[in-house]
């Protein structure tokens, strides 16, 4: 089977549809519907050959345009074009940390950056190259008996020398390679030492000689949308470079839930979804090697920071309990395995450890991002909040932590809104409304015309249209406006629309905008936004609940993730997202659970702190109790029922 226009071959399997073809040939697809049928956006055309559905159509003519997931080729050869809109196309991915850090980067477009300084020089490194001379057995030590007089307890004794004494041990893979790596060198080797999680050192690989060459490490945030990477130096702790991407799991759903689902639904539906992340991985290593002239088996050592979902999926275990009740995930600590056992393209017996988690949905992306935050190093009561389709957050100081999550729904990354669209050039990121609606000014990503309006841009729009009267207090277009920007959907009238179901507001006319038509708002989309705003503020009004603290007493809040990154904080604040405290109270910390990943990468104390931090936090499900759901009421407003939460937003009303 070919594919179009990129000419990519594949041999097909009995029973892949083109979509699984096409994500086996490097190419993946918007499968947001995680291959349901549903969503539409995987279309693609036939050029020769025929493809069936599971009901037996057959398509055979030239140029129809079918659903990749739901049809199979018939036999070959088929040749099918995957046009351009249903390709999942780059992506602003957050690999830089908070505001003094490098800020983002094109996904697609990123250079890679040398030299860049890690957070300082590693005090423990979960890999260090270390040179021993081994005393050589003499004649007659061969009657003598007991530890230290094999070649392990050799290795062992040179090794603790140069170590201050640490206790070491090997697999049986280490003591086959050992006798003939003791003797190639004249009894001088280089010893990869590890650290296993417990005390002591592990050998992971042994050479012969005096090994040449630093050791790198490979720290990655496996996003659901996107993964980015960095490549470290060992023993200095430099940044040579970081990249990002896409996930190519994005072929089979576009959120965590419909992931699992693929995977427990289809038959090998794992297996793909772990070579999918896996491949992402490895085409970023692939690149940041190139760009550094980095060989392969010179990156001994990975840590990966993710959410429970995508932990499971990056290491292959079965996801299904995450959302079943009572929520039970597989683990939250997880062994150390080698990059071999996953797939990883680096040394094949490099250690690959993954950030632990808290509970099915609050993971290592989290508790990295704690650490490496610096969350509650004052002893003062902190949130840290990290929005996307869901809303984590965890509240606490230095002596206790709650944390909790909560489904905001995709309007923030732009679905079910009629012009949403992902961060990625041409989504409009700011907006302006004067005063009764009659005129709005978009900013967009890269400044060109607008296509469509992202996460912050929306939250832009909600704030805009409230503070110029467009909308009202409970999300509704206020009757009687004189706009012509205001009108019933399909664009029939002009203004003076009074009150109804159907409502939109114009934000671009066809005339600015990149695609030539009219870029609105509905009334729909507003409910929308306003339901994933009230569960943000609602999770966060639970957690101090909890804990009975006003939010008066948070001495910080960090927001985390690429969302949070173009967040206009008083925008976020007047439509009653985050807390109404000093704005200097707000600190963007960017990609921390990249930087979380990094830093249990120069340091096993900081992977002992995060794995203490994960067992630390106690996990509020919102579903048992009422008092979320009555939070999320209380929340439908603009900014809320209660103004006396928002008193900067009551002094300008
Ligand atoms: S319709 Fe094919 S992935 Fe949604």
């Amino acid at each position: 089977m070919r594919f179009l226009p990129d000419e990519v071959e594949v041999e097909i399997r009995e029973g892949e549809s083109v979509l699984e073809l096409a994500a086996r040939a490097g190419i993946t697809l918007r499968g947001a519907c995680g291959g349901d049928g549903t969503c539409g956006r995987c279309l693609a055309v036939l050029r020769e050959g025929a493809v069936r559905d599971a009901d037996g159509v057959t398509l055979a003519e030239a140029e129809a345009v079918f659903r990749a997931c739901r049809f199979h080729p018939v036999d070959g050869p088929v040749v099918i074009e995957v046009p351009d809109a249903s390709r999942l196309h780059e992506h602003l991915v957050l690999t830089g940390g908070g505001d003094e850090d490098a800020g983002p980067l094109w996904a697609k477009e990123s250079a890679v950056p040398i030299g860049r300084q890690a957070d300082g020089p590693p005090d423990d490194p979960l890999l260090r190259r270390v040179i021993a001379d081994v005393v050589p057995p003499e004649p007659g030590d061969g009657g003598s008996r007991g530890a230290g007089t094999d070649d392990w307890g050799r290795l062992a004794s040179a090794l603790a020398r140069e170590t201050g004494g640490e206790e070491v041990r090997a697999d049986l893979f280490v003591l086959r390679e050992l006798p003939a790596v003791l003797r190639a060198r004249d009894w001088t080797v280089t010893a990869d030492l590890g650290t296993a999680g417990g005390p002591g050192r592990e050998v992971v690989a042994v050479e012969a000689g005096r090994a040449a060459g630093p050791a790198y490490g490979l720290a990655v945030d496996l996003g659901t949308t996107t993964v980015a990477a960095e490549l470290v130096d060992l023993e200095s702790g430099r940044v040579l470079g970081t990249l990002g991407t896409y996930n190519r799991q994005a072929a089979y759903g576009d959120d965590v839930i419909s992931r699992i689902v693929f995977a427990g639904e289809h038959p090998g539906g794992r297996r793909q979804l772990q070579e999918a992340v896996i491949n992402t991985v490895n085409g970023l290593v692939d690149e940041l090697r190139r760009g550094c002239g980095i060989g392969r088996d010179a990156v001994r050592a990975a840590v990966c920071a993710g959410n429970p979902a995508m932990a499971h999926l990056f290491l292959g275990v079965d996801p299904a309990h995450i959302r079943l009740e009572p929520y039970t995930p597989a683990a939250n600590f997880w062994p150390p395995c080698r990059a071999a056992d996953v797939g990883l393209d680096l040394h094949p017996r490099a250690p690959v450890y993954v950030l632990p988690g808290v509970a099915s949905y609050l993971g290592g992306d989290i508790t990295g991002g704690l650490t490496a935050s610096g969350f509650g190093t004052d002893g003062r009561a902190a949130l840290f909040v990290d929005i996307g389709t869901n809303g984590e957050m965890v509240l606490g100081d230095g002596d206790w932590l709650v944390g909790c999550s909560c489904s905001a729904g995709p309007a923030f990354e732009g679905g079910g809104i009629a012009c949403g669209m992902r961060a990625v050039a041409g989504a409009v990121e700011r907006v302006g409304v004067t005063p009764g609606g009659f005129e709005v000014v978009c900013r967009t990503i890269g400044d060109g015309p607008p296509a469509g309006v992202c996460g912050s841009g929306l939250i832009a729009a909600l704030a805009g249209l409230r503070r110029a009267g467009v909308i009202n207090r409970a999300g509704q277009f206020e009757p009687g406006l004189e706009t012509p920007r205001f009108r019933r959907g399909g664009g029939e009238a002009g203004g003076g629309v009074s009150g109804g179901a159907g409502l939109e507001f114009v934000l671009a006319w066809a005339r600015e905008t990149a695609h030539g038509r009219d870029l609105v708002l509905t009334g729909a989309d507003v409910q929308n936004l306003l339901r994933a705003k009230a569960a943000v503020f609602a999770g966060l009004r639970t957690l101090l609940a909890a804990v009975n603290l006003d939010q008066r007493e948070i001495s910080r809040v960090y927001i985390a993730g690429g969302f949070g990154r173009f967040l206009n904080l008083p925008e976020a604040v007047a439509v009653g997202m985050l807390p109404d405290i000093a704005p200097e109270r707000y600190t963007f910390v960017g990609n921390s659970s990249l930087r979380g990943a990094r830093a249990a990468l120069l340091s096993g104390r900081r992977l002992a702190g995060i794995g203490e931090t994960a067992r630390r936090v106690t996990y509020l499900e919102l579903g048992e109790g009422t008092g979320f759901m009555e939070e999320y009421m209380a929340a439908l407003f603009l900014p809320h029922t209660d103004m006396g939460l928002f008193p900067s937003v009551r002094e300008r009303e």
